[in-house]
């Protein structure tokens, strides 16, 4: 015993030490002053013109001083985390163009071009750990013309980056891995098509969301889609996209949750945003699911969740075509005291979608008339029938039958011994026929008797020829 939790405590310490390695040399890492001296020892720099190009770092003689000279610089396989463009800036304050290339570990920078800045044209390339350009670093760039971010792995960005440089007007962000899943893009959608931003952009419809849900998708259909769900939730609902699939013909289809839960709704939303796949109502005051299966909107949601409602019957699901074509009904928590069996039967058993049903927490009647047929459809169903240990009967005062389980109720106990095995005509008939028997028989015995004791002739031998 002792051996094992020794062994354990010594596995935990390993574990521990290990997770936190990383952690700890990251902190040292960014507690590192953002020097472009760094790198000095092995760095080369070459002038072409007036092109510098600065591999692995800057040689000493590049940073001191100031070099009006240069116009143009690249900077090649930078080596660090961190990159001080406020410095590069003084060294180089006449640069027109700057490049900075494959410098696979920068996610960093430190500073910002200031607002005196002549750069026209900045190119990112090959940043193997930048997800995303902080707005700041060149927000203030007066002259910034052209921003070429390709072949990068940017997957968010913010409104203001390509918003506040007045002169930007050529941007490129295609092949980078643009999230556009979880809301960092959002904006982006909302943007009209003539808006500053959106027109900024020159390879807008090359861009591809690469992430999650929409990976190898387009990101301006995605950003449309994004846009049209927006306008079309419903009020006091949110809508979000779960799940994008694509058809035949490569037009993205959006699978939209909907969800309209604990909004003190008394009727379910009237429009739905188009392919709305799930329904989320739980918690409101629906008491009928009439309005949900005549609405022709509702027609393609696979999953419906209308738990904790008001709803006292589901009849109206036996006439409705959706009701054999659904995914997941849940309908937990409702007044539902009982269904209508044979049509939930021929339902469940049409349907190719189904998945999941839940009927739990509803007062459900128990008698011999209803509970019978209504367990055989439970254990009929029960790989669908979810939460079979939630369906009980309501509560009441009988106590064999109050809150139980009705899959696993005892049928004896629903019924009583007299209807388990009731008298069938047959055996009235059976039974009149034997006592008739009795009676002649008795009566044979008793005028027999009668004639050894008396010698009197029974009546009927008499009244016979
Ligand atoms: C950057 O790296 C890529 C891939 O490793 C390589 O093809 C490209 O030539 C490099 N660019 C420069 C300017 O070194
Ligand atoms: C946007 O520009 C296009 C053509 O460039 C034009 O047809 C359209 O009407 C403009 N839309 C708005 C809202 O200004
Ligand atoms: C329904 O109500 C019960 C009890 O108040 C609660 O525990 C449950 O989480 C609710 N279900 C949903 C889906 O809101």
């Amino acid at each position: 015993m002792l051996v094992i939790r020794i062994y354990l405590l010594i596995c935990t310490a390993v574990v521990a030490s290990t997770v936190s390695q990383p952690k700890r040399r990251n902190i040292n890492e960014y507690n590192r002053p953002c020097l472009l001296a760094e790198f000095g020892a092995t760095a080369k720099c070459y002038l072409q013109n007036t092109h510098l190009i600065c591999d692995s770092g800057f040689s000493s003689d590049w940073i001191k001083g100031v070099h009006n000279e240069i116009t143009q610089l690249t900077v090649l396989k930078w080596p660090g985390q961190c990159l001080n463009v406020g410095r590069l800036e003084q060294y180089f304050p006449r640069l027109l163009q700057l490049e900075i290339i494959n410098s696979t570990r920068l996610d960093t920078f430190k500073g910002h071009f200031s607002s005196n800045s002549k750069i026209e044209k900045l190119l990112f390339r090959g940043l193997m750990s930048l997800w995303e350009l902080p707005p700041d670093v060149i927000g203030q760039m007066q002259n910034l013309h052209e921003l070429d971010l390709r072949h990068n792995v940017l997957r968010h960005m913010r409104p203001r980056l390509l918003r506040n440089p007045p002169s930007l007007n050529n941007v490129y962000l295609s092949e980078n891995k643009w999230d556009c899943s979880d809301g960092g893009l959002d904006w982006l959608a909302m943007e009209r098509e003539n808006g500053t931003t959106r027109k900024r952009i020159t390879d807008y419809k090359q861009l591809m969301c690469h992430q999650q849900l929409y990976r190898g998708k387009p990101l301006h259909r995605v950003m449309d889609i994004i846009k049209m769900v927006r306008a079309k939730c419903p009020v006091p609902c949110s809508c979000a996209m779960t799940h994008v699939v694509s058809n035949r013909a490569g037009d993205i289809i959006p699978l939209i949750t909907v969800d309209c839960s604990n909004r003190n709704l008394s009727s379910p939303p009237t429009n739905l945003p188009p392919s709305t796949s799930t329904l989320k109502l739980e918690g409101n005051k629906i008491n009928s699911v009439r309005l949900i299966l005549q609405n022709l909107q509702y027609r393609k949601i696979a999953d419906l969740y209308l738990d904790n409602n008001s709803i006292p019957s589901v009849k109206e699901l036996e006439a409705s075509e959706w009701f054999s074509s659904f995914r997941v009904l849940s309908l937990r928590g409702n007044l539902i005291k009982q269904i209508p069996v044979y049509a939930f039967d021929k339902a469940f058993q049409s349907n190719n979608n189904i998945m999941h049903v839940f009927l739990g927490n509803n007062p459900w009647r128990c008698d011999c008339h209803y509970t019978p047929r209504f367990q055989a459809l439970l254990l009929k169903y029960k790989r669908v029938i979810r939460d079979l240990s939630d369906i009980r009967c309501s509560k009441s005062e009988d106590s064999v039958t109050s809150l139980a389980q009705i899959s696993a109720i005892s049928l004896g106990n629903i019924c009583g011994p007299e209807n388990v095995m009731p008298i069938s005509t047959v055996d009235i008939v059976n039974l009149v026929l034997v006592f008739l028997i009795l009676l002649v028989v008795g009566r044979f015995i008793y005028d027999w008797h009668n004639f050894k004791a008396t010698g009197k002739l029974p009546w009927i031998s008499s009244v016979l020829p």
